[in-house]
């Protein structure tokens, strides 16, 4: 095993990427891996071809989020994951900059013996919304440079590189017309994923989850910080179910700038 080297991954690799994170559980789609390599350092190992280990560092300028942390089942507990974890650090390290990621209960314990601690938790919610119609505070918003704007101004670092991409991948770009606040909404097969939603108050929040839902229809998922309490209960009183929740944690910092009051609903765990 220790024949095999880090590397890094690229765009012709999404569909190896996708595999993989297939092989574990997860629900990749290629237009999420498109984001990552356009938006964040994609490092792996090949073994006979196959990409067999990869994860995804987001350059955020003055913090990061790293992402997509898989090892192939057989190749599992054989050091890889740590090894690729310490590369990434190692980068981090040396730029002076705080980690942030969210967690599975697998990848837990690799994120503490590196240091990393809980800095928040985000529940994913799931499920049809009842009766949308698009809020007249909701306009479609045409210039990908004001979410880059926007996100800015709540997220407290520099996220425009994956703003920039996600809209560009994004089935649904809505933006307030009362307050500051946006959302996009990819497509993932049989499910649209809602987010970010970044909105000053809930009602904003929520007129922008029903812009969404009247302009995709069918199946939404959003990430939400708990926190959000009063948004969470309105979503299940519309006919999302809680699907379970995860863990945020934060290396070299108590927390990350992106997990702000105004955050309702992660860009993706991937980004935060
Ligand atoms: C989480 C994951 C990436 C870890 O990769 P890995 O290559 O198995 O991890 P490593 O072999 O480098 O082990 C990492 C640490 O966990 C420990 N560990 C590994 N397998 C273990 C096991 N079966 N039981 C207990 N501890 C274990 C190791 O001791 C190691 O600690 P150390 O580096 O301080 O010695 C991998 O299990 C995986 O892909 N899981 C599915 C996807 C996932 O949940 N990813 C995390 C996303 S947040």
């Amino acid at each position: 095993m220790s024949a095999l080297s880090l590397e890094d991954l690229h765009e012709a690799d999404a569909p190896q990427n996708v595999a993989l994170s297939r092989s574990v559980g997860w629900k990749d789609v290629e237009s999420e891996w498109r984001v990552l390599h356009r938006a964040a350092h994609v490092r792996g190992v090949r073994h006979e071809g196959h990409v067999i280990a990869q994860g995804a560092l987001g350059d955020y300028g003055s913090c990061a989020s790293l992402a997509k942390m898989v090892v192939a089942k057989h190749h599992q507990g054989q050091g890889l994951g740590g090894r690729l974890l310490d590369a990434f650090l190692e980068e981090a390290r040396a730029r002076r900059i705080a980690v942030g990621l969210c967690a599975t209960e697998q990848g837990r314990p690799l994120y503490a013996s590196r240091g990393f601690q809980a800095s928040g938790e985000i529940a994913v919610l799931f499920g049809a919304v009842s009766g949308p119609s698009a809020p007249a505070s909701v306009v479609t918003l045409l210039d990908a440079e004001r979410a880059v704007e926007l996100d800015a101004r709540f997220s407290g670092c520099d996220r425009s590189r994956m703003v920039r991409a996600r809209a560009a991948e994004a089935s649904t770009r809505l933006e307030l017309t009362t307050e500051a606040g946006f959302a996009l909404a990819t497509d993932q097969g049989d499910h649209t994923l809602v987010g970010p939603i970044l909105a000053e108050s809930e009602a904003g929040a929520r007129a922008l989850l029903l812009g969404v839902a009247a302009a995709v229809g069918g199946k939404l998922r959003v990430d939400v910080p708990l926190p959000q309490a009063g948004f969470r209960s309105w979503l299940a009183e519309r006919g999302l179910s809680d699907m379970g929740h995860r863990v945020e944690m934060a290396h070299s910092a108590p927390r990350m700038p992106w997990q702000a009051p105004e955050r309702f609903a992660l860009a993706s765990q991937a980004w935060g």
